[in-house]
């Protein structure tokens, strides 16, 4: 009898080692560009929820306020924004991209959608299976167009839909994560 209690201990041992081995531990990357801030605040936040690793995409050569000025038709976002092909060089020091399982990643919106150095970032990175969400601040526009050109542009990417989270508290995003699920 106490053999086979020790048997089926021994048992129950190996099954629970081996079940916890094979629950890989999903890792989550809070990567963000925010040129004034406020996308920033909201970056930091989101990664305290998630428990992610938090990541600023930096632009090789800052923008300006100038740069910033929508209203200027020549401005660098202005010229940027217009052609949908240009890329940004981003400083490339974002290490292990490829062990992340999930990618948060956050932007301000510009002209109705996500700045092309978001395009530089995920094809510096690839991210090819991962699961992407977006997430954005603006000044009232919403993230849908961002959603739906990036999904078409970077098909190889599992996309689920962003969020913008203007004025959003640890709460309201905890609570938009934890409705990902
Ligand atoms: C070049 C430029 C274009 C913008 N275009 C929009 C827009 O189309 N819709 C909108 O609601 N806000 C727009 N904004 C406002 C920003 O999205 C908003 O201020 C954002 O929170 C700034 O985030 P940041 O501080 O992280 O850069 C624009 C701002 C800039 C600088």
């Amino acid at each position: 009898m106490n053999k086979i209690l020790i048997t089926l201990a021994a048992l129950a041992l190996t099954l629970t080692a081996c079940c916890q081995n094979n629950k890989k531990e999903m890792k989550t990357l809070v990567a963000y560009f925010s040129a004034t801030g406020t996308t920033e605040a909201v970056a930091k936040d989101l990664a305290e929820v998630t428990g992610g690793t938090l990541y600023e995409i930096k632009p090789e050569v800052k923008y300006t306020a100038a740069d910033l000025d929508w209203r200027d038709k020549a401005s660098r976002s202005s010229v940027e924004m217009q052609d949908k092909s240009s890329r940004p060089a981003i400083v490339k020091d974002l290490k292990d991209a490829d062990s992340y399982d999930v990618v948060y990643l956050g932007f301000p919106v510009w002209w109705y959608t996500a700045p092309t150095i978001i395009n530089t970032f995920l094809e510096a990175y690839g991210f090819e299976g991962k699961t992407v969400i977006f997430f954005a601040t603006s000044g009232g526009s919403s993230i849908d167009k961002a959603n739906k050109d990036f999904a078409e542009a970077y098909p190889a990417i599992h996309w689920k839909a962003g969020k913008t989270l203007n004025g959003a508290s640890k709460a309201d995003i905890k609570a938009w994560v934890d409705g990902l699920k």
